[in-house]
């Protein structure tokens, strides 16, 4: 099985385990590192090896202590450069050995982004992250940067002394560094092997708060009180997941709330989960993030996807068992109101690909192609969906929970592929193929555009979104009086959510109706992320000039994807704001995430630099 993603081999050897070190320099932007690899070679007489690398340079190699020659081959755009390094001596099937390589990170590594102090909540110090999904762990460690391969690891970073170091692993103790008394080196062991995207490093001015038995939040102070607030429902929502599929292996669940450019809703590294500042909204309205990231414990993290075109594996069970515990904490009507907004969310994402796009199948193939460019919100939204849809054919929410945890449990620790999972499957509902083998999996897994069913959903909670959609679809300039601020009120803030998805879905409003929409809710003054964004798309599709300095504002001032793209788009395909919209990314450009700049710049055709 190729990973179109990788030009390391895993059918010929694979790594068992990964002890770093990193010694973080914030003055020039790099890490200086050792990685020793123990590698174990799956055929017999091998005599190369071949690595990942993107943008390393490397500095020695050792196989077993002793030297070895090895050559940098040709780079490819986003695959990187493979590192191909001639063994000393042919390996034997089965055989273990040590792979040491001194290297240095380079400053605009796309794993990582350097903060200055003025970027960061208490401005007096640098901070630095790292984001490895999909393939950027290449960027920071010479590694297999295949989900196909899990390894353990063991982390010593030596940072300035007045920052704190965290790791997607076990804290195991910190020292002094032995060679700089203005720096400390922190330990980290995870365990638990795990594939390279999992690995995360951040280093800042952070400090932790204790919201659980298992989960401390680490965030900068200014933002502590907040986060606190709108993460401590933590713990009970682990407890669910862990009455759905089973035990917690990862031992800790901590939170990392970063700064605003962080390119994701939340990542699910394991013992930290990162966490965007956006979901901050004051009501906890946003805190299902969180569930989705503990479900990435099971689905993701223990089951992980063989290669990126079976990420769906990944994120469609994790969005499945987010609205499960969705489900024990409000309902399984609200379980349902969620089903009903993922759907629209997917025929959001088909409008937006395409409904012809090979990038809209739920299997996409991705010889090369850049992940991130195909990420969308298809594999989440069509994964779910295909997934909700066997619920209902197969007997129910409890039946196929069932399903779910012997599909967990038979591959924990393992990858997979669509067909492992199908094959299981068909084994588990082997009483029941008649009706398996009426699914359209052609259909559902290889086709682009919506899926060729669509389940059923109760639609209580949701016909109030929809009723009032399209009472401002269907107004004449004439009805507008007939709106007030009570419609909006009447809705939690989850359905104002989906009111503004349901009209982002139709034609642009007359400017008319967006302005007297204003006048009656007052949108302009909301907070809450996920509304302010639908809502300024809303405008700007609606050509309302007087809000193109909010989306402006909104599109900088935080770097989550799922928002800044969206919007940058959006202003570039409104004539009067393109020019403005290219020049503020352009003086933003070398503040940002390297991968969301990357990617904004493709969708305003600016020239990549
Ligand atoms: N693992 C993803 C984030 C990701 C995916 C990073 C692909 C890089 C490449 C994470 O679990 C996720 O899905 N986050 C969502 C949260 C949402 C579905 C609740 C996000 O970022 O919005
Ligand atoms: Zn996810």
């Amino acid at each position: 099985m190729a990973d179109p993603s990788s030009f390391a081999s895993p059918d010929q050897f694979i790594t068992k385990h990964l002890n770093l070190k990193f010694n973080v320099d914030f003055g020039s932007r790099v890490i200086r590192a050792s990685a020793s690899l123990t590698v174990r070679s799956l055929q017999d007489a091998l005599t190369q090896l071949v690595l990942d690398t993107k943008d390393l340079t490397i500095k020695s190699v050792v196989v077993n202590g002793q030297k070895a020659t090895f050559v940098l081959g040709q780079s490819h755009s986003f695959k990187g450069t493979p590192l191909e390094i001639t063994l000393p001596f042919p390996l034997t099937r089965g055989q273990e050995i040590i792979v040491g390589i001194c290297y240095e990170t380079s400053p605009k590594s796309s794993a990582l982004q350097w903060l200055t102090p003025e970027q960061t909540a208490g401005k007096k110090h640098p901070y630095l992250f790292s984001q490895c999904q999909a393939t950027h762990c290449r960027t920071i460690v010479p590694c297999q940067d295949a989900p196909s391969v899990k390894f353990t690891y063991y982390c010593q970073v030596s940072i300035p002394k007045e920052l704190v170091a965290l790791m997607s692993a076990i804290n195991d103790g910190d020292i002094p560094d032995p060679e700089d008394c203005k720096r400390k080196i922190y330990r980290f062991r995870q365990n638990v092997p795990i594939p390279s995207y999992l690995i995360a490093l951040v280093v800042g001015a952070v400090e932790g708060r204790k919201l659980g038995p298992r989960t401390v939040v680490w965030t900068e102070k200014e933002l502590m009180d907040a986060s606190a607030y709108e993460f401590a429902e933590t713990e009970k929502m682990l407890k669910h997941a862990e009455d759905l599929v089973g035990p917690y292996v990862w031992e800790r669940y901590d939170l990392l709330i970063l700064p605003p450019s962080f390119p994701y809703g939340g990542m699910e590294n394991p013992c930290l989960t990162f966490v965007t500042p956006t979901v901050l909204a004051g009501d906890r309205s946003l805190a299902s993030v969180i569930a989705h990231e503990i479900s990435h414990s099971w689905t993701g993290n223990l089951v992980t996807n063989k290669t990126w075109e079976h990420f769906w594996l990944n994120e469609g069970h994790t969005v499945y068992l987010e609205r499960r515990i969705d489900g024990l904490l409000y309902g399984e009507k609200f379980r349902q109101f969620k089903a009903v907004g993922g759907w629209k969310e997917l025929q959001n994402s088909v409008n937006t690909f395409g409904a012809t796009n090979p990038l809209t199948n739920l299997v996409p193939n991705l010889h090369e192609v850049d992940v991130d460019a195909a990420f969308s919100s298809v594999p989440y939204e069509k994964g779910f969906a295909l997934l909700f849809y066997l619920e209902q054919l197969l007997g129910g929410p409890d039946i196929f929970l069932g399903f779910l945890k012997s599909y967990i449990q038979m591959f924990a620790y393992k990858s997979v592929v669509t067909e492992d999972w199908k094959k299981f499957l068909y084994t588990y509902f082997k009483d029941q193929a008649d009706i398996l083998d009426k699914v359209d999996w052609n259909g559902w897994m290889y086709t682009p555009g919506m899926p060729p069913v669509k389940p059923k959903y109760d639609m209580t909670l949701a016909d109030a979104c929809i009723a009032l959609s399209k009472k401002w679809v269907q107004a004449k300039e004439s009805d507008l009086n007939s709106f007030s601020d009570s419609d909006l009120k009447q809705l939690s803030s989850h359905q104002q959510i989906e009111f503004l998805t349901i009209l982002l879905l139709e034609e642009p409003l007359p400017v008319s109706h967006v302005k007297r929409m204003q006048e009656v809710y007052n949108l302009n003054e909301v907070k809450n992320s996920e509304i302010r964004f639908r809502w300024l798309r809303l405008c700007i599709r609606a050509k309302w000039d007087e809000v193109i300095p909010l989306a402006l504002k909104m599109a900088t001032e935080q770097g989550r994807m799922k928002f800044t793209r969206p919007l940058y788009r959006d202003l570039y395909n409104l004539d009067k704001a393109r020019d403005q919209a290219v020049s503020t990314f352009l003086q933003n450009r070398s503040s940002m995430h390297p991968v969301t700049a990357m990617l904004v710049a493709k969708d305003l055709n600016v020239d990549a630099s």
